[in-house]
């Protein structure tokens, strides 16, 4: 009997700039991600303080500028889509092909004609588009020219783009979320905000500035959807990573609850409850500033109040451990959040800690804490696949993730969660956003494609993708 609710949004989730590719067709502009060096080093080189932003084709590779080509094989891959039984297809929209340099007054028709027909594709097979309006993927002239998110210029250049969009497409497209794992950026704000070495990103201020005013375009961003359909569904987007204490030593327990709070919890307390957190200010004085020292208005703050997001959709990949007392010497690699090793715990290929019981826990911890819907809008496995010369890929690690974790999905529902769905990451095989390879794959579908570019692009569907089949065609029963 399957435990979850009728209706349940399963389907798949990508991000505009990690496989479209057509970097420049369309009167596309440069995006962030498309000046990004393809390789495991790619975010440590644009973080050194003289890294200019300029493509350098002599010296890096880009794997963004061509993706996987979906940007002319979109049809064929929703077609997969369809045939997997997708309820919903969870994608971007790339910021720098609606206003390709971030600041125009005007949209650019042909990007819009681009997802006009993308949109139209899943609404031919009856799959409910589900939009990132911002995915690591805003206009590199904002970078450059503006400075990134901390510019509060940005808010208007934002609104613009969600006004758009919004307007363009709200009678089709019931689902919409602000910023991609606004989150990420306390480790990661190169991506999300904009910010590197070279504009301030090693100032902590800065980070939160920026945070403040993605809060403030959310806000409008809701506000806009509301207006044009008081029923349409603007969710915010987390990266969340359950995180434990490394043992019950209660200084490694407060040490958890800050963590908890710094990266699980302060962007969603703002963005689910309209206003911020009681813990505001102790967690920004640890850095040295006050929350006086930010840039925000009254209109502003209740501007947020007004304008809460309906649901929380977030990413799940990993747990994380904290030990800040220096009782394990085992630390982690390869994850973002950091921390030490959890000895109950297997990592990925690429030392990610696979924990589907902590899956449960974030849902039960979020429902908890907020009350409303929750989406799971990001959750894989990246691994190396082998693909034999009949094209068949025997994934059964992949599933066993994925089913491991729908599991831990289910008994949450079960602990009385409200859950709205679920679409695994990188349905088909795509860039990978840290590392830039394409031998991370996280796909039901394999591309012929290797790092170096080099493929047929040809698209193979893996054992996954019968399996998956089965997991929507049983709301999840068979798993
Ligand atoms: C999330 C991002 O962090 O994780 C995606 O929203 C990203 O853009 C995904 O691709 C997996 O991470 P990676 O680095 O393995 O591609």
């Amino acid at each position: 009997m399957s435990k979850f609710p009728k209706g349940f949004l399963w389907g798949g989730a990508t991000a505009a700039n990690q496989l479209e590719g057509g970097y420049r067709e369309g009167g596309k502009g440069l995006s962030i991600a498309d000046a990004l060096p393809g390789g495991p080093e790619r975010f440590k080189i644009a973080n050194q303080p003289d890294f200019d932003w300029q493509l350098k084709p002599d010296q890096y590779t880009y794997p963004n500028h061509a993706g996987i080509d979906h940007y002319h094989r979109f049809r064929e891959d929703i077609a997969l889509f369809a045939e997997m039984g997708f309820k919903c297809y969870r994608f971007s929209i790339a910021w720098s092909r609606i206003f390709p340099q971030g600041d125009e007054t005007e949209p650019n028709a042909a990007g819009l004609e681009f997802y006009d027909q993308i949109v139209a594709e899943c609404l031919k097979y009856n799959i409910q588009p589900v939009i990132t309006i911002s995915h690591y993927e805003m206009p590199l002239n904002l970078v450059t020219t503006y400075g990134g998110w901390k510019n509060k210029q940005l808010i208007g250049f934002y609104e613009r783009f969600a006004r758009t969009v919004l307007t363009r497409y709200y009678k089709q497209v019931k689902y919409w979320m602000t910023f991609n794992e606004i989150n990420s950026a306390l480790h990661f704000p190169v991506m999300g905000q904009g910010l590197v070495a070279s504009n301030g990103a090693n100032d902590m201020q800065n980070i939160y500035q920026a945070w403040h005013n993605q809060f403030i375009a959310g806000a409008k961003a809701v506000q806009i959807g509301h207006q044009l359909d008081p029923t349409l569904k603007v969710g915010c987007m987390l990266l969340y990573a359950t995180t434990y204490s490394y043992n019950a030593n209660p200084v490694n327990q407060l040490a958890t609850l800050k963590q908890n709070q710094a990266f699980n919890q302060f962007c969603g307390d703002v963005q689910v409850r309209g206003a911020y957190p009681s813990y505001t200010e102790s967690l920004l004085q640890q850095y040295g500033f006050s929350f006086n020292d930010l840039d925000t208005t009254a209109d502003e703050l209740a501007l947020l109040k007004a304008n809460p997001v309906d649901y929380i959709g977030f990413s799940y990949y990993m747990s994380a451990t904290v030990d800040v007392t220096g009782e394990t010497q085992d630390k982690a690699s390869g994850n973002l959040i950091g921390g030490v090793k959890n000895p109950y715990l297997k990592a990925s290929d690429w030392g990610w800690q696979i924990d589907p019981t902590g899956l449960r826990i974030a849902l039960n911890e979020m429902y908890q804490r907020y009350q409303k819907p929750l989406f799971v809008v990001e959750n894989g496995l990246g691994a190396k696949d082998e693909i034999s010369a009949d094209h068949q890929v025997n994934d059964n690690y992949r599933i066993d993730y994925l089913r491991k974790h729908i599991e831990a999905m289910a008994g949450a529902v079960d602990d009385g969660v409200d859950l709205m769905g679920y679409t695994p990451w990188g349905c088909i095989d795509l860039v990978s956003a840290s590392t830039g390879q394409m031998s991370k794959r996280y796909g039901f579908i394999y591309v012929d494609l290797d790092d170096n570019g080099q493929g047929t692009l040809n698209r193979y569907p893996k054992k996954s993708f019968s399996w998956y089949q089965q997991v929507i065609q049983s709301n999840g029963a068979k798993l």
